[in-house]
């Protein structure tokens, strides 16, 4: 059976190919997420987007419950705000990655703080969206490992 992988956004990426252009590109998410199924074809891979948390937290309940054996996640701006996200993130007890677009460290000093890192497999941030690719890549090759 092939794995399920979760790419999860959070809010304001679903404005992404509009969204300050300089610091995210302009290719939107949807456009992007297109490409990335084509480069794991051998993946389930399914793509959620919310600017709600709580939204957010339901959807992460639902691939624990639903068969999902790992999570891309870009909390966006909750990365840095939301201990019920990192809540949701450690309860599950399946590999997450956090990826961001943008370089948090190299940006204001709120964004070098993240809720959810400490719960996480390992974090990406500052490669853009091959970082999506990056994630899926490596929870391929962990969980392909696990199952072996
Ligand atoms: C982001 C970085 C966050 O600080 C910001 O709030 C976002 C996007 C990124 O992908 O670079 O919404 O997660």
């Amino acid at each position: 059976m092939s794995l399920a992988i979760a790419v999860i956004n959070g809010p304001n990426l679903n404005l992404l190919g509009h969204r300050e252009p300089e610091i995210y590109g302009g290719t939107s998410f949807e456009e992007y997420f297109a490409s990335l199924q084509k480069t794991f074809p051998v993946l389930t891979l399914s793509y959620f987007q919310s600017n709600v948390e709580g939204t957010l937290i339901d959807h992460i309940h639902e691939c624990f419950k639903g068969g999902v054996d790992g999570i891309v996640l870009n909390a966006g701006a909750y990365t840095h705000t939301s201990l019920a996200l990192a809540d949701a993130v450690a309860a599950i007890g399946m590999p997450v990655v956090e990826v961001h677009i943008s370089n948090v460290f190299a940006r204001e000093e709120y964004r070098r703080t993240s809720y959810i890192a400490s719960k996480c497999a390992g974090s990406i941030s500052g490669l853009g969206l091959q970082g999506y690719e990056l994630a899926v890549r490596w929870l391929n090759m962990h969980l392909s490992a696990e199952t072996l």
